[in-house]
């Protein structure tokens, strides 16, 4: 080597307390974000095959696994309902009914944990017949008149006690739609996280057999609405379209193949990003585990910190209570 002596970079990483000391990121609870499937069913827990070890819960169950949550220092649960067909028709309209299951459920949750947060999805899909997050004219989902409707279902779900409203339904103008009616209701103080770079991604699957709204997606994607995986400069537009039309705090999603949009956002624009880790990744991740092909306890957060080094300031994870747990007992 030369004159000077050589630069040994393995010192710092030859002990347990100065990999530690010098760790450039972490993890803790209060960087996740619970996503929990909710049933109207009497079954407390029912499986979700293409998500093993993720289940749908009763709304009573839920309450309780909130309370996990909540003891764990998770700060913010989203709850997706797990809608009846019957209930589904094309308009949606089960969506804006104040006592439908996800506002029942909202209602059950926030009397029992106050201090928890909750959000919500506002998009049509778990209502409707033909499984898109809009309405259907001709067989295009109309972006305007479903403004209508999802500033409605913001409200009711408002109504209903929820603190963090996320549009996830990539309807052009729905952030302003949504925080002019939420302001015209009242609801000044709710929160919207917007699902500001949402692409229309093969990642979505388990989540629609889980919530049901697979077997009918007509035409069967959402690429008129949600965005081309080719693009990036793409939703740095629409992230500053929903900054200015008043979103909270934004998001990109998927997560893992989307790590270099989650830097961008963040470095361009500084605000709150989360990124969502989605039924898919999760899948893959313990699909092969399950096959003995990756050692879960440490592929699971090795992902989650991969979301932190890239910028973001918290992950939608469905391991988020596994995690935080083991994350507490170290
Ligand atoms: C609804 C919605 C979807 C997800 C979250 N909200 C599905 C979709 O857009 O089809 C997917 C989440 C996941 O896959 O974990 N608009």
């Amino acid at each position: 080597m030369g004159k000077f002596p050589v630069t040994r970079m393995r010192r710092n990483r030859r002990d347990d307390w100065n990999r530690r000391l010098v760790a450039e990121n972490g993890l803790a609870p209060a960087d996740f974000i619970w996503p929990v499937f909710v049933h109207d069913s009497d079954e407390s827990h029912s499986d979700i095959p293409s998500l093993p070890g993720i289940q749908r819960h009763s709304i009573g169950a839920l309450v309780e696994d909130a309370g996990t949550a909540k003891e764990l220092g998770i700060p913010l649960i989203a709850v997706f309902p797990v809608t009846d067909p019957a209930l589904k028709d094309a308009e949606g309209s089960e969506a804006v009914n104040p006592d439908n299951l996800v506002c029942r459920a909202v209602r059950a949750v926030k009397d029992a944990h106050p201090d928890l947060g909750v959000m919500c999805d506002v998009a049509l899909d778990p209502f409707t017949d033909h499984g898109h997050d809009g309405l259907l004219r001709d067989g295009y989902v109309v972006n305007d008149e479903t403004l209508d409707v999802l500033a409605q279902q913001a409200v009711v779900q408002a109504a209903a006690g929820c603190d963090v409203i996320a549009p996830s339904d990539m309807m052009d103008g729905r952030v302003g739609a949504i925080r002019t009616a939420l302001d015209d209701a009242g609801h000044d103080a709710v929160r919207i996280l917007a699902y500001s770079a949402k692409y229309a991604s093969a990642l979505y699957g388990p989540f629609r057999d889980a919530v049901g709204s697979a077997p009918n997606l007509a035409g069967g994607d959402k690429k008129t609405y949600q965005m081309d995986p080719a693009n990036s400069d793409e939703a740095l537009r629409e992230v500053a379209l929903d900054i200015s039309e008043g979103a909270d705090m934004v998001m990109v999603k998927p997560g893992l193949f989307y790590l270099d949009i989650v830097r961008r956002v963040k470095d361009e624009f500084g605000m709150p990003t989360f990124a969502y880790q989605v039924s898919g990744e999760y899948a893959m991740m313990k699909g092969a585990a399950l096959n003995g092909w990756l050692d879960w306890d440490r592929v699971i957060v090795e992902s989650l910190m991969a979301f932190k080094r890239a910028g973001a300031d918290g992950v939608l994870t469905y391991a988020a209570l596994e995690v935080a747990k083991r994350l507490k007992t170290g």
